[in-house]
């Protein structure tokens, strides 16, 4: 099960989960950081309203009240980059519409895509997470590329003074690319969530439970 490599961070106001990619499992990690800290969950931009959104995937695995997940800013139709979904809707995101949600907890906010996933004609993912100002984490999927994958999303988020706290991994364990990670990232891979299946609430829980044996799940 998931191991424990470093404790957590505190968080101050929250964290912005990035990814290296769209389907490597932010909202699963999302809704593992929800359980483990007691936070609220906010996507900002859902891209795709047919199924599950990611507020009820989340809001489901992390057993989450409904007071505790915050309304997206944007539900945009199609599952295409925000930029392209927004254009199919005759929207025009702006980061000026984005503004943390109030909550007295800490939150976990969720981006869309990666780090440089366009928003609109002239700004990125990225500038979100420089205009929300939350320390992030980023998620991969433990798998061949994962390294490179790290690595260049580490290069961007530094390369915007962004504070990043650490990784967290999905998947099966793979000591050489973990610690590949964390050398040439300099950074810390923070916890790895085994690939559950099924996905469920008791399996995630199950998870955070084997996180650190000495802390009692929130
Ligand atoms: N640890 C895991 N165990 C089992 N299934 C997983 C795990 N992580 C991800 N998955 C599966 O992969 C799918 C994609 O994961 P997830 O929705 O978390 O990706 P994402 O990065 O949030 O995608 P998006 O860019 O759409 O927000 C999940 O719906 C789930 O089916
Ligand atoms: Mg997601």
């Amino acid at each position: 099960m998931t191991l424990l490599v470093e404790a957590l961070p505190p968080l101050q106001r929250g964290v912005f989960v990035t990814g290296t990619d769209t389907g490597i499992g932010k909202s699963v990690v999302s809704a593992w950081l929800a359980r483990r800290y007691g936070a609220d969950y906010w996507k900002p931009v859902q891209s795709g309203l047919a199924g599950e959104t990611d507020s009820q995937l989340v809001a489901r695995l992390a057993e989450l009240a409904p007071e505790r997940v915050h309304p997206e800013r944007y539900r945009l139709r199609e599952p295409l980059s925000p930029h392209a979904a927004a254009e199919r809707d005759g929207v025009t995101l702006d980061l000026g519409d984005f503004h943390l949600p109030e909550t007295s907890q800490p939150l976990v906010v969720e981006g869309a895509g990666g780090a440089l996933v366009p928003l609109n004609g002239a700004e990125l993912m990225v500038d979100l997470m420089v205009h929300l100002g939350l320390p992030v984490m980023v998620a991969a999927r433990n798998r061949l590329g994962v390294i490179n994958q790290v690595l260049m999303t580490l290069e961007v988020l530094r390369s915007r003074d962004l504070s990043v706290l650490g990784v967290i991994l999905t998947g099966e364990e793979n000591r050489v690319n973990e610690e590949a990670i964390e050398q040439h990232g300099r950074t810390a891979i923070l916890a790895r969530i085994p690939w559950m299946e099924p996905l469920t609430p008791q399996a995630l829980l199950a998870a955070s439970m084997h996180f650190d044996s000495t802390t009692e799940p929130y």
